[in-house]
């Protein structure tokens, strides 16, 4: 698969294979230039969220490229903390609003729970928020919607009690980080992975043993470490605010060998 490929949803909505994360990326003029910087090398998928606190910003950018609403593929995420079914759709419109965007593509549950309270059962809650997710997608404001950071028990939980089924979840993925249970379960059932801190947030661009395979291919550990995530079946959403990285993250076509993918699956 190539950087300007695309994956195709459970609903049929086609997503552009590599996305532009800004987890962390601050609003105003970083948020603003690095989406901008993002597609002009290319991406056409740009992945925000209310609580990055950055919608307005990547909105802006979207709307000042020139480039056709409808070739731009935006993703944004409802807080981890609301879990009422009343809340969701004011939050949702309110994103819609933030970015000035006629429409989000992809609207995904942040969490299945607040992040004060990591790992705690909202399994109740997220399926009453599920219903106003599904009936925000029927408004027409979203293309698709999905979850992210479920695990397996969080996500039969909404495959058990939804009328539509999620298309995406979103979760932390990288060399080391494998994840291959939940990855396992959504393949099987139809739920594209999209993998978020695909650098692991920077921290294993200094690995020996990454820094390895990308000399054999003339790469650099941050190319080899996106075109992994791509080549185990997920979506990466690489993120930087440096042009250069920004441009080098999506030039990524180019194949790793079966066995150096079996070695970088080994890798802890
Ligand atoms: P910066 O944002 O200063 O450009 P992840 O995508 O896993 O969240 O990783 C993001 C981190 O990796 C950021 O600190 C980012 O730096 C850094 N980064 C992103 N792309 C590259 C690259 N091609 N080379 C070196 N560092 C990179």
């Amino acid at each position: 698969m190539k950087s300007n490929d695309f994956f195709t949803l459970a609903n049929g909505v086609k997503i552009p294979a590599v996305g532009f994360g800004t987890w962390q990326i601050p609003s105003g003029d970083v948020a603003y230039n690095s989406v901008a910087a993002a597609l002009k090398s290319g991406y056409r998928h740009i992945d925000t969220a209310l609580a990055y606190g950055n919608e307005a910003s990547v909105g802006q950018a979207i709307r000042d490229s020139g480039i056709d609403r409808n070739e731009i593929f935006v993703t944004s995420k409802l807080p981890a903390e609301v879990k009422s079914y009343e809340k969701v759709v004011r939050y949702a419109e309110k994103t819609v609003k933030n970015t000035a965007l006629d429409f989000i593509d992809l609207y995904l549950i942040h969490a299945p729970w607040p992040w004060n309270e990591i790992g705690a059962d909202y399994t109740k809650e997220n399926i009453q928020v599920w219903k106003a997710m599904e009936e925000f997608y029927e408004s027409g404001k979203t293309r698709a919607i999905g979850i992210s950071n479920f695990n397996v028990k969080d996500i039969n939980a909404i495959l058990e009690t939804c009328r539509i089924r999620p298309t995406v979840n979103q979760i932390k993925l990288h060399i080391g980080h494998r994840q291959e249970e939940i990855t396992e379960h959504c393949r099987k059932n139809d739920i594209l992975v999209e993998g978020y801190s695909p650098l692991a947030t920077g921290r294993i661009l200094e690995n020996p043993s990454i820094s390895a395979i990308a000399k054999k291919y003339g790469r650099s550990v941050a190319q080899v470490s996106v075109r992994y995530v791509l080549q185990k079946g997920a979506l990466p959403l690489p993120k930087s605010t440096h042009p250069e990285y920004i441009k080098q993250n999506f030039d990524i076509d180019f194949e790793i060998g079966q066995e150096d993918m079996n070695y970088l699956d080994s890798l802890k």
